[in-house]
């Protein structure tokens, strides 16, 4: 099955991992190997080599060659590019769709939607190539006119994380090539074969179609190199996905060199529920929010706020569910499997210290709550009462599925605990009361980058902005108006008078 999947997208069992443009993969075998692990089994899929200084030098090199013509070339021309990208992964999504369930280890329907993924914000790139609007403003001088235009920013350096291994490159790189910019990406060392795979499809879809190179790839098996990206005056942005702890490192490096950086950083996201709520949508968008993905998306739910009226039949409903996921853990490239494992080892032990954890400050364990013994990461989907929201441990994003229910008595009382929290990035309410959605909705509602009504917190569509507030790093990424990171804004101001008034009525007369 494995090799099957390898073969389909070209890959072999020791890989190149660095892309050095003009068609050419890096020959360096002696950077450091990366180990490509199936997190069901914990056996080797292959192998991927890592980028050396000098590689990296290259890829620089030859991106800011790229750079200076593509960000001459018209964005609608460049639009043309994307749209050979996005046709390309639909012929291979079937497969790269395996190929992200197979290393990251989410759902074959998880692994083909992320690549649904990345096809939409192709399209979208696509019809963004001809609306990369600017203002126009009426100046205060006679006979001037003031317009604004966007330029290309130049190279763009993307660090993703394993949980979404191909579509957050997808969002930056494919929004970065309409804007004119040239991307280079560092993907996570525990899906290197994915991110090959991705460029390869990519790769061979521009140079079919006579573009020139838009994507650079490297893999880094230590952090010398990433450290070396992330200082580097020559990549006016990092757009970075991952942990709060490394994030923050991040925007402070690329903030002392005054680069731009795009911080995707974690969640701890709730949904509230209140008395109210239509049951039916409430219990599926929980289950799915919580054990997608085995917890290891940044939207994941994982505080369930419940109006204490509804509070056990929910919490009976949720326990009943949670046992049919049960019977559906197993291998993700099955598409009758719901849940995967986890990505490694390390998140199986944070996993059981989190649930360790819980347990030592009073919660309750009422499903779930232990590894599945054998090959794999595999762990069961777990939900835990009787904390309160100001516990350290549901303070904390532990990337697993476990869930912290509570309750609550009025709307106030859970807007006020779904906010506190240091993170900031999806929320939602369940309610048939249109007072409460808006409450929630308000200023003095969610505070989070994305609040939704009636849906759950994760599987954001690609057309809006996602991110999020406070310890979520503050980034937009994807749909509405996030392309303008990726370019440099520049005023101008026109005089086609005869003279020359000065702005604010000052006179300089000589
Ligand atoms: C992430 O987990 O890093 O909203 C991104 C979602 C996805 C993106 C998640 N569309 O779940």
């Amino acid at each position: 099955m494995s090799a099957q999947i390898l073969k389909s997208l070209g890959l072999d069992p020791v890989n190149s991992g660095t892309y050095l443009g003009h068609g050419e993969w890096s020959k360096t075998t002696d950077a450091g190997l990366l180990q490509s692990i199936n997190p069901s089994t914990n056996e080797v899929i292959a192998e991927v080599h890592s980028a050396n200084a000098s590689d990296y030098e290259t890829i620089i090199r030859r991106a800011q060659a790229a750079f200076a013509t593509w960000r001459v070339t018209p964005a609608p021309r460049r639009g043309e590019a994307i749209r050979l990208c996005s046709d390309a992964l639909r012929t291979h999504k079937d497969a790269l769709g395996s190929l992200v369930a197979l290393e990251m280890g989410k759902s074959k329907p998880e692994g083909d939607g992320e690549v649904q993924e990345m096809i939409d914000i192709g399209d979208f790139a696509v019809g963004l190539s001809r609306q990369l609007y600017g203002l126009t403003m009426h100046s205060e001088r006679p006979g001037h006119r003031m317009y604004e235009q966007w330029h290309p920013l130049g190279l763009v350096g993307i660090i993703s994380a394993f949980n979404f291994p191909v579509a957050v490159w997808a969002w930056n790189s494919f929004i970065a090539a309409v804007c004119g910019d040239i991307s280079i990406w560092k993907p996570s060392p525990k899906t290197p074969l994915s991110a090959i795979a991705a460029m390869k499809i990519c790769n061979d879809a521009l140079k079919a179609g006579g573009f020139p190179d838009l994507f650079f790839l490297f893999n880094d098996a230590g952090t010398e190199l990433a450290s070396t990206f992330v200082d580097d005056k020559r990549v006016p942005l990092i757009s970075f996905t991952g942990s709060t702890r490394i994030g923050r490192i991040v925007g402070e490096r690329v903030a002392q060199r005054m680069g731009r950086s795009l911080l995707e950083l974690g969640g701890n996201n709730a949904i509230i529920v209140d008395e109210t709520a239509d049951l039916k949508l409430a219990i599926p968008a929980i289950v799915f929010g919580a054990v997608g993905t085995a917890g290891q998306r940044c939207t994941t739910t994982r505080r369930l706020f419940v109006h204490e009226s509804i509070h056990d039949d929910v919490l009976a409903k949720l326990v009943a569910a949670y046992k049919q996921v049960e019977k559906k853990i197993g291998d993700p490239t099955d598409p009758k499997n719901l849940m995967g494992p986890l990505n490694s080892r390390d998140a199986v032990q944070a996993y059981l210290d989190a649930i360790a954890q819980a347990k030592a400050a009073g919660g309750k364990v009422e499903t779930g709550g232990a590894a599945i013994e054998g090959k794999g990461n595999f762990v069961l989907p777990t939900i835990i009462t009787g904390l309160s929201n100001d516990a350290a441990i549901v303070q904390h994003e532990t990337f697993a599925p476990i869930l912290y229910v509570m309750k609550f008595r009025a709307l106030d009382e859970a807007i006020a605990m779904q906010n506190a929290v240091p993170q900031g990035l999806s929320s939602a309410i369940f309610t048939q009361n249109l007072k409460a959605a808006e409450a929630f909705l308000g200023a003095a509602g969610s505070d989070c980058g994305i609040a939704n009504v009636n849906i759950g917190t994760s599987g954001a569509e690609i057309g809006g902005a996602f991110g999020g507030e406070k310890e979520t790093g503050g980034g937009r990424e994807s749909g509405s108006d996030a392309w303008r990171a990726y370019m440099r804004r520049q005023t101008n101001t026109i005089n086609y008078s005869d003279a020359l008034p000065l702005a604010q009525g000052i006179k300089f007369e000589f």
